[in-house]
């Protein structure tokens, strides 16, 4: 994200820089255990970029890969040339990048992957255990004005005569010197254990997590835990480095610090009843089964259970009966049905019942915002609902950032995936009904295509962005709205002779009075707009304030952007719970800890 002039727009796809804190997040062989990882690994850097942070994501090989690599080399005889075996190992961490750039792909992240020669990444010293010496610091950050991340293979750099690696455990070495060299406001090395503890907790039970400790201190009780020459680089740097484990939101502080003992950290898993397991439902059941020890699953809400038998596997089940997947009071509700009938009563029942709601359905966010707003503060329970405005793309989590200060004047987005992905099939010559076909088919569209097709799901969302940018209720329906289908074959001929591109675009503004006008209507956008670049099922908006624009980016339908948004609404509750920041149901009204919802309530 990026303050820039208002003009000229120039085509992009990710969300712009300057005012984004910069985070150096470094994934080892222990976290990524297997390709699977790799999504949990997309989702953990998701939580970062949503929160308003460039991230610059450092990766090792999967496990167990550079030791094959290392024996391979072994058994060709190499081990006499490092420059030759390094040459080798390094293969690794590149495979690792690649694929974690798949990953954050999928989630609809935009992303560079960069090898050490394209980002002048220099080493020195001995092949198989080099230093980091230099960086083009400056063409890395160019990369980060387009894209949210970027992934680079830590463990080697480019040395005189080729690739020189770090020596074991050099991916920590990596990320420190990255953040030292792009001035990043924190490296967080993320392992398997939420920590560095004062003696090994395999052995000792009794070990305590520490919340900070010195230098000197890590370097001595770490036990390999973070690469020694990490340490050492960071202290001549004098940086700190967080050490944390995928999804917490706490680490230990390795720095100028005296040694403090953290709080013990536990909580029982949370039970979720998701309700609906249809294109996003099956994603976000996806994520809560790979953290069995964070979330237990209820029967799944669907209005056929026969036909996901196919689906049903340990700890998922399916169930037509809403009281079984409210069975047992869920500590969490997660609305991805869709419609507006039973979606809405089952979201009033979930809060008044005590549970916090998470949600992707902006038609029942629009309709009853002021409501749920209220429930969920009445009851002191969390009301989410980041996915049902940009899929992917953190629109409502900027829109609240730059609304507490920034003044905001309007906003401008492309905001339904489904009709961008028709317009770009109309462009190549596709008829309207069949493009609507592939819309569903990909897992983009309503359940009634025509709620996008007519406008009526962008209305929807606009009503929600304009809740957050300027706290006013406009009803969707006073939205006025223009129809995919008053478009002429002859029209969408002429724009494209005329070099234009057809989108649909929501608009709304506050004027002197503060009066809103809002709309959503088709235009015809010169190439070289911001929002004419938008491929396929992607979302974008430009956030317009006295000092300039704000700009977001992403994908806005589909399974895996959709879900990764939910998720990350689901993981902020538990972390939330960890720190028993919400009350327990029994003394609920007791404790006031914080709550979503007060804003709007
Ligand atoms: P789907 O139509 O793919 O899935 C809906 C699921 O809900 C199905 O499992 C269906 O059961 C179940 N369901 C629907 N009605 C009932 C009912 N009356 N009783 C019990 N179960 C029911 O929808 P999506 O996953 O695409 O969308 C879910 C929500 O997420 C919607 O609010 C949508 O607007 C929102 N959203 C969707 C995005 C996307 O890209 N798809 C992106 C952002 C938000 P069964 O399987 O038996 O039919
Ligand atoms: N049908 C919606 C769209 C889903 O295409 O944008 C995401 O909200």
């Amino acid at each position: 994200m990026k303050l820039s002039s208002p003009c000229p727009p120039e085509p992009r796809c990710g969300n712009q820089l300057s005012d984004h804190k910069l985070s150096v997040l470094k994934f080892g062989s222990s976290v990524l255990r297997n390709t699977e990882d790799y999504a949990r690994a997309a989702h953990e850097i998701y939580r970062h970029t949503r929160a308003g942070e460039k991230v610059v994501a450092v990766v090792s090989a999967l496990a167990g890969e550079t030791d094959a690599l290392f024996n391979l080399a072994e058994s060709m005889g190499g081990s006499k040339n490092a420059g030759l075996v390094a040459r080798l190992v390094r293969n690794g961490e590149l495979k690792s990048a690649a694929l974690m750039g798949l990953a954050l792909e999928s989630a609809g992240i935009p992303v560079a992957v960069l090898d050490p020669h394209e980002m002048g990444l220099k080493a020195q010293g001995d092949a198989l255990d080099a230093n980091l010496v230099g960086l083009d610091a400056h063409r890395v950050l160019r990369h980060l004005e387009t894209a949210d991340v970027i992934v680079a293979p830590g463990f080697f750099g480019e040395g005189i005569d080729g690739p020189a690696t770090l020596g074991r455990g050099g991916t920590d070495l990596t990320a420190v010197m990255f953040a030292h060299w792009l001035g990043a406001s924190r490296a967080r090395l993320i392992k398997d254990v939420d920590g560095v503890y004062s003696e090994d907790p395999r052995i000792d039970p009794d070990a305590q997590r520490l919340e900070c400790v010195s230098y000197e201190d890590a370097a001595r009780i770490s036990r390999g835990l973070v690469q020694s020459k990490a340490i050492c680089a960071a202290q001549e740097h004098d940086l700190t480095i967080e050490v944390a484990a995928v999804g917490k939101g706490y680490a230990t502080k390795i720095g100028r610090e005296q040694r403090r003992v953290g709080l013990a950290r536990s909580a029982a898993p949370l039970r979720v009843a998701v309700l609906g397991h249809g294109a996003v439902g099956a994603g976000v059941c996806q994520h809560l089964l790979a953290h069995p020890n964070r979330f237990i699953l209820n029967p799944v809400l669907v209005r056929d259970p026969v036909q996901h038998d196919a689906e049903a596997r340990s700890g998922l089940t399916f169930t037509h009966q809403a009281e079984e997947s409210f069975a047992d009071d869920p500590d969490i509700v997660v609305e991805l049905m869709g419609g507006l009938n039973l979606a809405r009563s089952l979201s009033q029942t979930a809060l008044r019942n005590g549970a916090h709601l998470v949600t992707a359905n902006k038609a029942i966010m629009a309709q009853d915002f002021a409501l749920l707003h209220e429930l969920a503060s009445r009851n002191k329970r969390a009301l989410k609902y980041t996915a049902a405005v940009g899929g992917g793309a953190p629109i409502l989590e900027t829109l609240d950032r730059l609304s507490a200060h920034a003044g905001i004047m309007a906003v401008d987005g492309v905001m339904n995936g489904t009709c961008n992905y028709i317009f770009g099939q109309l462009q190549r010559g596709e008829r309207l009904e069949d493009a609507i076909k592939r819309a569903q088919d990909a897992g983009f569209a309503e359940a009634d295509p025509s709620t996008d097709i007519d406008g009526h799901d962008a209305a929807d969302k606009l009503s929600i962005i304009i809740r957050h940018a300027f706290g006013i209720a406009i009803e969707p329906r006073a939205i006025s709205r223009q129809s995919l289908n008053d478009l002429s074959p002859g029209r969408i001929r002429a724009v494209a002779e005329q070099g234009l591109v057809l989108k649909q675009i929501g608009s709304c503004s506050a004027s002197r009075d503060g009066s809103i006008r809002a709309s959503v209507e088709i235009r015809a956008l010169p190439v070289s707009h911001r929002l004419a670049s938008l491929k396929e099922e992607a979302n974008g908006f430009i956030i317009h304030l006295p000092q300039g624009e704000v700009s977001v980016f992403g994908k806005g339908a589909g399974r895996w952007p959709t879900a990764h948004a939910v998720f990350a609404d689901i993981m902020d509750i538990q972390r939330l719970a960890v720190t028993r920041s919400y009350p327990q149901r029994a003394n609920m009204c007791i404790n006031d800890g914080p709550h979503v919802g007060d804003r709007y309530a």
